[in-house]
């Protein structure tokens, strides 16, 4: 069959947008129509170079849509199912799936580092030459072939243009601040980097019951959306004090409890361990280029500091997807107000580049 996808040929250059061949699923595959697909840095960084890629790629890991046939095997799924797309199948066998972490299943960094199906194979191609897809989901594309696992069914009254931010952004904020962290209630909140990520990390952290929530972020619409969404208070980063010495002042000169770094730079996660009191924690959300190198002083290494990675939100999809798809329809977890933007696919590459201004917290490519 056809599908219009936006497909990634060259890294640093514009996307094209065009009609590709799709096969349709193999043995444990499902074909999805994508209702949705939200935009997250992760596929801006790996346009430009920043998170490595193949080309040429389907871009997009932030998708929901209707399961549109199953392949052989799949018993989970029928066709005309709600689905939300995820990064991680979560197979159950593997050895991080029976330690209980989901969120790292090997089938996931399989997807991720191969672009291809777990089999090895490709599902999309132009004048018969393979073309890779992100996350083994390649949500910039109407329809896709994804893993029947990648799929996590939700209620149908569920906006699927709204929840499919839950396929990643949410996830990982969210997940950062209810599984990684378990920030505690009382406690005292910094997140850098109020997009997607940050402020879903931001309606964690108010979830989860902490009382003081400082929003890091140099754009001033941002750290209004960042108040909406919980916030207690907003820095300016670039302000002359500079964050560190901000979020200081308004936790009684301590630091705090959790400082969230949703950005992916090396000097804002550093930023995180010097903003957080003894024995709190930096959680490290951001990704930037993975041999980088970060410095840290040696100064609250003996206050018990500690820095975590947090992946995926530390998330099990199979429990956390369906709950934070409750948690949006009894209204505690807002969404609609995360979405700056509804586009069509074609206009993928404007909305890329409003991203890298800093405007706009997601945008939502509707198909
Ligand atoms: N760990 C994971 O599993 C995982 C999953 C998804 C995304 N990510 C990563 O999370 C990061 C954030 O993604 P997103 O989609 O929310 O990005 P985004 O582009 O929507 O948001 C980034 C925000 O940072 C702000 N910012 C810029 N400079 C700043 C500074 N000096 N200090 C504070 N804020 C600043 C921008 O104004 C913007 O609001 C990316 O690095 C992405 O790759 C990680
Ligand atoms: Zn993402
Ligand atoms: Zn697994």
């Amino acid at each position: 069959m056809k599908t219009k996808a936006a497909v990634m040929y060259e890294a640093k250059q514009p996307l094209v947008v065009e009609e590709l061949d799709l096969e349709g699923p193999k043995e444990g595959e499902v074909l999805i129509k994508y209702t949705a697909s939200g935009i997250c840095h992760s596929d801006y960084s790996v346009v430009h170079g920043v998170l490595g890629g193949r080309s040429p790629m389907v871009l997009g890991h932030e998708g929901a849509g209707v399961i549109a046939e199953v392949g052989p095997g799949v018993t989970s799924l029928k066709a005309g199912d709600h689905v939300i797309a995820v990064l991680t199948p979560s197979c159950g066998e593997c050895w991080m799936c029976k330690e209980g972490k989901h969120y790292m299943c090997s089938q996931m960094g399989k997807l991720m580092a191969t672009g291809r199906t777990l089999s090895g194979e490709f599902r999309f191609s132009k004048g018969g030459k393979p073309i890779y897809h992100m996350a083994g989901l390649g949500t910039f594309s109407e329809y896709a072939v994804i893993q029947a696992g990648s799929a996590i069914k939700v209620l149908d009254n569920a906006p699927l243009d709204t929840v499919c931010l839950i396929g990643c952004g949410v996830t990982t904020g969210v997940g950062a601040a209810v599984n990684t962290a378990k920030v505690h209630k009382g406690s005292s909140v910094a997140v850098i980097g109020c997009g997607g990520v940050g402020l879903s990390i931001i309606q964690g952290a108010r979830i989860n019951g902490a009382t003081t929530i400082i929003a890091v972020d140099p754009m001033p619409e941002k750290r209004a959306l960042a108040m909406r969404m919980g916030a207690t208070h907003g820095v300016d980063p670039f302000a002359p004090e500079g964050p560190i010495k901000q979020v200081k002042a308004l936790t009684g000169g301590h630091g705090v409890h959790y400082a969230f770094e949703a950005l992916g730079r090396v000097d804002t996660i550093e930023q995180t361990w010097s903003m957080i009191r003894a024995a709190g924690r930096a959680i490290i959300v951001g990704m930037p280029d993975q041999k980088s190198k970060i410095k840290l002083s040696m100064t609250g290494v003996f206050g018990e500091k500690r820095i975590k990675g947090s992946g995926y939100g530390s998330s099990s999809p199979k429990r956390d997807i369906p709950r934070f798809v409750d948690w949006y329809l009894s209204g505690e977890l807002k969404l609609d107000e995360m979405i700056t933007k509804r586009i069509k696919l074609e206009n993928i590459n404007q909305a890329f580049d409003e991203m890298g201004r800093g405007e706009g917290a997601r945008s939502v490519i509707v198909y």
